[in-house]
């Protein structure tokens, strides 16, 4: 079994409480931290933890901490991104339903090592239930001396609050993301400034993911050298997955970093294999926004070497034969499903989140759309594959955020990988009609 440093006490009951979150050791790392280090010390310790950005970029933290601009008599701001959006990916919305407690834990703790006195925890408006338990678990560390004024007799004072995200998928890009606490609409900014510069109400401000920021508690409470210890090369520590498809066991995972992917989708510790006795088709493995892979190149390299859960093995190979950890949403298809079908799904998600600031991503996902609806429902033609590769070579690295990006791979890559299945609607178009009936009308 592999070690669990945010799950651990996922099963016990009333974990979600301040009273059993203490008792099973919780808060430890803000008392740590606020009693006997400088907030010095704490960027320092996540430096050495190694710990990478768990919203999907896998930015190292402690670095991005390091960056933090702090001229004289300008606060700072701690932001932490709760937008969770991504499709696939439901791994933080998980840790703050079951153990709101080590968010907050770990805010107070990352709001004393970058000197900022209000923080933000940006929540999906979709999340009312996420919301509402937050509010709860900081009233609970307000009550008991964790938040608020001089915290446990310190000079260090934090105001914590929650602030419900504007119902966009890209709300959850952090420059947007800023914008819509600044109660603006969440257009992306152009990137640099970065936020660690000029940030909230343009003060430097730090934005984190939700398991980045639980991720500091472990930190503290046992070193960052321990926490480095866990894992492979660049790739430190434990990391949630949602595991989501046609596996015999969906739900959110802890993965010691360095698990061989044939483990993470096989053995019963984690996805328990394909459900229904079907064979591995492709898995999306970071949330819809990298590219997908067939079955042969998700579980091994091009070498012959078993891919791993890692930053470095998921990419090895580049795009040509390679993927990206991201969220670590992890979409697994079985031999039944279409990958036009689902490309076509994605696509459809992207043009209908697309900002519209750019032109390249407002036009190119909803070109892409159309043509790939056009093929799924069997009218499509030999050189709609191509006019589809060419669209999403012109969007991807032409945008302001990486909304564009993320729409381009997903295609492209389906396309390198299944070409057989994009030509196959276009040689049988009645039975692709016949199969598709229902979808005419989109
Ligand atoms: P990014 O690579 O541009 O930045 C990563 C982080 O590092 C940012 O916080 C940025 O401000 C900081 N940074 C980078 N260079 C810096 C510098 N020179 N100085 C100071 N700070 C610097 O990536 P971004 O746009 O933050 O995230 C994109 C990723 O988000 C995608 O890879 C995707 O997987 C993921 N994503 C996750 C979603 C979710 O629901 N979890 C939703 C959508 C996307
Ligand atoms: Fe908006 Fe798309 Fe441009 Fe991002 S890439 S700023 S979502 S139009």
């Amino acid at each position: 079994m592999g070690r669990k440093l945010l799950l651990e006490h996922i099963n016990v009951p009333g974990i979600n409480t301040f009273a059993v979150y203490k008792e099973k050791g919780g808060y430890r790392a803000v008392e740590k931290a606020l009693k006997t280090m400088s907030p010095d010390d704490v960027v320092e310790e996540v430096k050495k933890s190694g710990l990478r950005g768990r919203g999907g970029a896998g930015f190292p933290t402690g670095m991005k901490w390091s960056f933090l601009a702090k001229p004289e008599g300008v606060p700072r701001y701690l932001v932490c991104n709760g937008d969770e959006s991504e499709p696939g990916t439901f791994k933080d919305r998980f840790l703050m339903t079951h153990i709101p407690h080590a968010l907050i834990e770990g805010m107070i703790v990352s709001s004393f090592a970058l000197g900022a006195n209000t923080s933000y925890i940006y929540v999906r408006g979709e999340m009312m239930p996420q919301i509402r338990i937050l509010e709860k678990a900081i009233a609970e560390a307000k009550e008991a001396g964790y938040l608020g004024k001089n915290i446990l007799g310190s000079d260090f004072d934090l105001e914590l609050y929650v602030q419900p995200g504007g119902g966009a998928y890209i709300c959850g890009e952090e420059t947007a993301l800023l914008e819509s606490l600044e109660g603006k609409r969440g257009n992306p900014r152009i990137k640099p400034p970065f936020p660690a510069i000029a940030g909230l109400y343009n003060c430097p401000t730090v934005v984190n993911n939700v398991e980045s920021i639980a991720a500091t508690v472990p930190i503290i409470n046992d070193g960052g050298e321990e926490y480095a210890k866990i894992g492979i090369g660049r790739s430190t520590g434990t990391k949630l997955i949602s595991a989501s498809g046609n596996i015999n066991k969906p739900g959110v995972y802890e993965i010691e970093l360095g698990v061989s992917v044939e483990d993470f989708i096989y053995s019963d510790e984690y996805c328990g294999g394909i459900a229904n006795g079907k064979r591995l088709k492709a898995v999306v493995a970071g949330g819809s926004s990298v590219p997908i892979l067939p079955a042969n190149l998700i579980l091994n390299l091009v070498n012959g070497d078993k891919r791993l859960m890692t930053y470095e093995s998921l990419s090895d190979g580049g795009f040509a034969t390679g993927t990206m950890l991201g969220s670590g949403g992890f979409i697994v298809m079985d031999e039944d499903q279409c990958v036009v079908r689902n490309t076509w799904n994605f696509s459809r998600f992207y043009n209908h989140e697309s900002c519209g600031q750019c032109s390249p991503c407002r036009e190119g996902t909803g070109w892409m759309t159309k043509i790939l609806h056009k093929i799924e429902t069997g009218k499509g033609s030999y050189s709609d594959i191509d006019l589809l590769v060419d669209v999403s070579k012109q969007i991807e690295g032409n945008t302001i955020c990486p909304l564009g990006d993320a729409a381009a791979w997903p295609v492209a890559s389906a396309v390198r990988h299944f070409r057989d299945e994009f030509e196959w609607h276009i040689n049988e178009p009645r039975l692709s009609q016949e199969r598709n009936y229902g979808l005419a009308h989109y």
